[in-house]
This record gives C-alpha cells, sequence and structure tokens, in this order.
C-alpha cells in the first residue's frame, strides 16, 4: 500500500486534499500530519476520520527529531507539502515564524525524506505546493508563467521562493524527485476568515465594516478550491519530475469589482434590500508592499496535463457563501477566541 504524507491537511487547501485522496484511492494510505495552528482545524475533516485508509498525525514539521523518526517509521512513499504559515498579513507583523515553517519546515521535510531513502527515490515523490506570490507583482497587463523569474515582494512570499529554491536545489544535487505548482488564490469551504472573501462573509453575516485595502484596485486571480484539488492529483499522478506548473483560474478581479459581487450575492442569500452589504464597504489603510496584480498562465497544465477549472467564479462564489450560510457553527467556533485579538490588532 503507498504511503502519502499530506502536510498541513487540516488547513484549508489541505483538507480539500485529504479528501480527494482519502476518498479517491482507497489502495493509498493517507497520513494528515497538521501542528493545528490557529489556522488547523479537525472539524474540516470530521467526515473522513475513521475512514480505514487514513490517520492523523499531530506534529511540527519544525521539529526535527519528531519528523526524522516519523519518516524512518513511516517510510513515506510520496510527500504533498501544504503545510504552511499562509497569510501576508501576519507576514508583515511576524516574519520570522514564516521563515521557520515555510523555510526550515521545508528543508527538515526535505532531509527527512532523504535520509530515509538513503537517496534511492524510485517510484518516491516530494510535492512541494506553492503560490504564484514568488512572482512578485505585475502591472496592469502580462501573465506569470512558469520561466517568470522569482520576484518575492512580501515576508510571506520570500519565505516561500525561498522554499521552492531548496527543494529545486535539493533535485539537482541530490537527485531528489519533485514537482512545484504555483497556485493563485484560493476560495472555498474551509478557509480561515482572515483572507478575503470569508472574512468579508463573515463581517456581512454580522453588519460589520468590510475593510478593503487602498483604493480597492488591485486585482487577484481566483480558483475555487476544489479545481485546485483536483489540479494536485492530476500533477501528483501525471506531473513530469522536475516540472514546476502554474495553477490559475483565468479569472482576474479586481478586488472592489469582487467585493461588489460577492455583496448582491449576499444580500440575495440573506433576504436584504439590494445595496445594503455594500454600504458596509470602508476603505482602509493599505497593505504595506501589497502587490498591484496577480495573474497566471496556466496553458502548461492545460495543455500538458489536460486540467481546467470545472466552475465559473459565480458558481464557486456562490457555493462558498451557501457553505458559510450552513456552517455558522464552524464560523462561530473559528471566530470566538484568538481571532478576536488579531482582529483587533490588523484593523484596529
Ligand atoms: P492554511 O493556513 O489554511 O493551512 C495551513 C495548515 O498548515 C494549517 O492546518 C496549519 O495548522 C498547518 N501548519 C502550519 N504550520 C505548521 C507546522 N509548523 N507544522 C505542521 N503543520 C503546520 O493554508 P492554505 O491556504 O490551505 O495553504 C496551504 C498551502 O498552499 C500553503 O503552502 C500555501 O502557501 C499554499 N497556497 C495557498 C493559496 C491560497 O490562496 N490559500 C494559494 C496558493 C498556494
Ligand atoms: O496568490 C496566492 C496567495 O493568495 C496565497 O499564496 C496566499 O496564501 C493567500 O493568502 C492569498 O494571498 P493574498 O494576499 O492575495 O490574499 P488575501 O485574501 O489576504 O487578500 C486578497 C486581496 O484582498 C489582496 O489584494 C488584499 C485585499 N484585502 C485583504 C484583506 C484580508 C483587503 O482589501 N482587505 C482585507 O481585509
Amino acid at each position: 500500500m503507498k504511503k502519502v504524507l499530506i502536510t498541513g491537511g487540516a488547513g484549508f487547501i489541505g483538507s480539500h486534499v485529504v479528501r480527494l485522496f482519502v476518498e479517491k484511492y482507497p489502495e493509498y494510505h493517507i497520513y494528515n500530519l497538521d501542528a493545528l495552528t490557529y489556522a488547523g482545524n479537525l472539524e474540516n475533516l470530521s467526515d473522513i476520520e475513521n475512514a480505514p485508509n487514513y490517520t492523523f498525525i499531530k506534529g511540527d514539521i519544525t521539529e526535527e527529531n519528531f519528523i526524522n523518526e516519523l519518516f524512518s517509521t513511516h517510510k513515506f512513499d510520496s510527500v504533498i507539502h501544504l503545510a504552511a504559515e499562509s497569510h501576508v498579513d501576519r507576514s508583515i507583523t511576524d516574519p520570522l515564524a514564516f521563515v521557520k515553517t515555510n523555510v526550515i519546515g521545508t528543508m527538515i521535510l526535505l532531509n527527512a525524506f532523504k535520509t530515509c531513502w538513503s537517496d534511492n527515490f524510485e517510484d518516491k515523490l516530494f510535492y512541494h505546493i506553492s503560490t504564484d506570490e514568488v512572482y512578485g507583482t505585475l502591472g496592469e497587463t502580462g501573465l506569470f508563467t512558469e520561466t517568470t523569474s522569482y520576484d518575492p515582494n512580501s515576508p510571506y512570499s520570500a519565505s516561500k521562493a525561498s522554499s521552492d529554491h531548496f527543494v529545486r536545489a535539493y533535485g539537482e544535487t541530490y537527485g531528489l524527485p519533485y514537482v512545484i505548482t504555483n497556485c493563485s488564490n484560493n476560495y472555498g469551504q474551509n478557509q480561515f476568515p482572515e483572507k478575503l472573501i470569508p472574512l468579508f462573509i463573515n463581517n456581512i453575516i454580522n453588519n460589520k465594516p468590510l475593510p478593503v485595502y487602498g483604493d480597492g484596485n488591485y486585482t487577484r486571480d481566483w480558483l475555487y478550491v476544489k479545481d485546485h484539488a483536483i489540479a494536485i492529483d492530476l500533477v501528483f499522478h501525471k506531473g513530469k519530475l522536475g516540472e514546476t506548473y502554474n495553477i490559475g483560474g483565468f479569472n482576474e478581479w479586481k478586488n472592489i469589482d469582487l467585493v461588489r459581487l460577492l455583496c448582491q450575492q449576499m444580500d440575495a442569500k440573506l433576504n436584504r434590500v439590494e445595496g445594503a452589504s455594500e454600504k458596509l464597504i470602508t476603505y482602509v489603510k493599505d497593505r504595506p508592499g501589497h502587490d498591484l496584480r496577480y495573474a497566471i498562465d496556466a496553458s502548461k497544465i492545460k495543455n500538458e496535463l489536460g486540467w481546467k477549472p470545472s466552475v465559473t467564479f459565480e458558481e464557486g462564489l456562490e457555493k462558498t457563501i451557501k457553505w458559510y450560510l450552513c456552517n455558522e457553527n464552524w464560523l462561530h467556533n473559528v471566530t470566538s477566541g484568538a481571532y478576536k485579538t488579531y482582529y483587533q490588532k490588523q484593523y484596529n
């Protein structure tokens, strides 16, 4: 039985990847390693927690002895590495935490994987999940391709860029078999309400201001999280070793336009008068070093592996809103306690 270690599987994207693999591949054993930081939540996986091919392991990727022991006990054939500190605003207030988890944690995993297989890597794979933010920012035109130079601007993207470089260096130096994917902004069920879409959904529900950074004219490319999980499955099984694939939604939105669409859909779902939620929009101080625009050219994964997004943004957003409205308990649980302190500090 193939043993697949998924790190960060209790987080937003990780939980969708874990579920997809547990359900689709009964012949694999899926190990979910997660430190359960503020962003990790086992409620995300309550529907599959008793599956016979699934094991949860609570642990921190920065604890070297623990990780080495784990690899020597379980001898994982493959790693899908998602564990990370993932929020740009938090990286601005605490950059070192991002270096620790995203850089050192990745190094510790790479070393453990390398030692475990004594450089005999047949049928093994280290799959590193990264972000389009490593490419820096675009102007009004152009797209990030797999050959765009790295030019990260935030401590978060610098830490992800650094971990990408180490994965590639281990490939070149030790022959470690790897693939890397760099994806655009994900949205969907189970996303922690520090990121734009779930934060604004939660604020609309509670009639709180919607803090739009700067003039709101920043642009992001949005991808439904389940489509990202499908792409990860495809790259895991069919991706070429040593390659990078960009993953994106072919779906660019200026923040302010996205927020207006969200407000309209929320008004309809909450039976509020048209325009009620838009009145909550409040322009606030900009994020330092705010990247103007991200846009992905995802033609490589489309042409070589046949992947494309399966839902339109309007459909995906509607599914997302519906999920948050039907799971107010989940929202309540993750926004009580430490979230309040974070919110107060970030939005004053
Ligand atoms: P998330 O913050 O929702 O989840 C991260 C998970 O990692 C959490 O479950 C957390 O408990 C765990 N974790 C954090 N530090 C850990 C440590 N030291 N040891 C073990 N587990 C730890 O993140 P996400 O949005 O699901 O992102 C997952 C990955 O995808 C990240 O690597 C991120 O950089 C990348 N990514 C995210 C997006 C996006 O839009 N969210 C887009 C592209 C790439
Ligand atoms: O591009 C991929 C990246 O997308 C991932 O690697 C990151 O993990 C993920 O967090 C995301 O980064 P962003 O910084 O783009 O996402 P965020 O949801 O924080 O912000 C989206 C846009 O909305 C950005 O331009 C900042 C703006 N914003 C965000 C928040 C939280 C606001 O205007 N107000 C807010 O309160």
